[in-house]
């Protein structure tokens, strides 16, 4: 059945046909079939009118932590009042997630889900990390698997309290890793002080990709650090935080093709500097935003606010921006659009609005898509669309 999309005021494709007005499209499929001037749409099965309003693909959330249980508002009052954030914290929501059932913790990962769709988002990656032994990082991946899009084993997020450390990384890299692989797309590893240092993360990475795992990597979040240097020289696909980057870490992402994922919300939660996505945009670097979406740093899946703060505060032009939470977290997860409107595995891609790409609508309510840097904290989104069915 094909449906037309029509009454769009401005159609921000995030492709090479750019920005649209009075726009049409067709999806069918699954997918986009035709993108083009209203005037000239074809005749289709069904019509949806979106009522003069601005559209564009849905937001693509590379960067999620959303497996947990409790919160840490204590632990966010203490930072507003001075104090800094340590990895220790990851400990607190580790004794509440294992203590979760699965069915609840299904039921909280579901609602999360709903919550950032219902914001514009139509593709996420979640990650475990806060089961942090094999049961519970194995159930984290299991859940995961079924609710959302990209899952990546996050089992070297922090040594859990009592643990030696080389045991533990010796854990992660042997029977954890067994127990997850069959449930998750990618590894990743927090390369920081106060996690695991340059060595112990090489080896949590090369256990993932012998395993036939895709490399992510948090680096360079709380001060400079080799998590940059290492996620580059392993063709990670993303590093993400990026707070903190010396000029060869810069020069060595502008010619890779890891992305370097900037998480806003997480750093105003920190109060980090804001990662300098200006700045690796304009060395030429691919640059994703994600929400971060954890109890820790950044209890938040509010994509439009994290646009917004990239455009008021980190400078980027809204066309900029856009393209980094649609096609740049795509990207991140090797989901782009690399010909045809398909990703590297034949799929229709993520975060573009293409013929052949994923029907992936993010309808504004409004007719000007500026609003999302211009109205900031406004509920902007009217309805989201995944594979063209509404999903909110
Ligand atoms: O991406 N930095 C490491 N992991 C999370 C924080 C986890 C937590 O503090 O619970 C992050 O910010």
């Amino acid at each position: 059945m094909a449906t037309l999309f029509t009454g769009i005021s401005e159609l921000r494709t995030v492709s090479e046909a750019g920005t649209l007005t009075d726009a049409a499209l067709v999806a069918e499929g699954g997918e986009v079939t035709w993108i083009g001037p209203a005037a000239q749409a074809p005749a289709c099965d069904e019509s949806v009118d979106l009522g003069g309003r601005a559209a564009l693909p849905g937001w693509v959330d590379s960067h999620s932590h959303m497996i947990f249980d409790g919160d840490r508002a204590a632990e966010f009052e203490a930072r507003m009042a001075g104090q800094d954030y340590a990895a220790g914290g990851i400990a607190v929501t580790m004794e509440a997630t294992r203590a979760a059932s699965a069915e609840r913790l299904r039921g909280l990962l579901r609602q999360r889900v709903r919550a950032a769709r219902a914001g514009g988002t139509t593709c996420m990656e979640t990650k475990t990390g806060y089961g942090l032994n094999v049961d519970s990082e194995k159930m984290a991946a299991q859940i995961a698997a079924e609710v959302v899009d990209e899952v990546t084993f996050l089992g070297a997020h922090v040594v859990p309290p009592g643990a030696d450390a080389e045991d533990y990384v010796n854990l992660v890299c042997g029977d954890m890793l067994d127990a997850v692989a069959p449930h998750v797309g990618w590894i990743d590893v927090f390369c920081e002080r106060g996690a695991f240092n340059e060595e112990q993360s090489r080896r949590v990475l090369e256990a993932g990709q012998a395993a036939g795992l895709g490399l992510r990597v948090h680096g360079n979040q709380l001060g400079e650090g080799p998590g940059v240097a290492l996620a580059v020289e392993l063709g990670a696909a993303s590093v993400d935080h990026a707070n903190y980057l010396s000029d060869s870490d810069v020069e060595a992402l502008a010619a890779s093709e890891t992305v370097a994922t900037v998480l806003p919300a997480c750093d105003l939660s920190t109060r980090q500097p804001l990662a300098p996505a200006r700045r690796l945009l304009d060395a030429g670097a691919h640059v994703a935003i994600a929400s971060n979406l954890n109890p820790g740093t950044s209890y938040t899946s509010a994509m439009t606010f994290c646009v917004a703060t990239a455009v008021l505060q980190q400078r980027l032009s809204l066309d900029e921006a856009i393209a980094a939470a649609t096609s740049g977290g795509a990207r991140a997860l090797r989901r782009h659009d690399v010909g045809d409107g398909r990703d590297a595995q034949g799929r229709p891609a993520k975060g573009t609005l293409a013929v052949g790409a994923a029907a992936d609508l993010h309808v504004l309510d409004t007719p000007h898509a500026i609003d999302l840097a211009y109205r900031p904290g406004m509920p902007l989104t009217w309805r989201t669309y995944v594979a063209g069915e509404r999903v909110a």
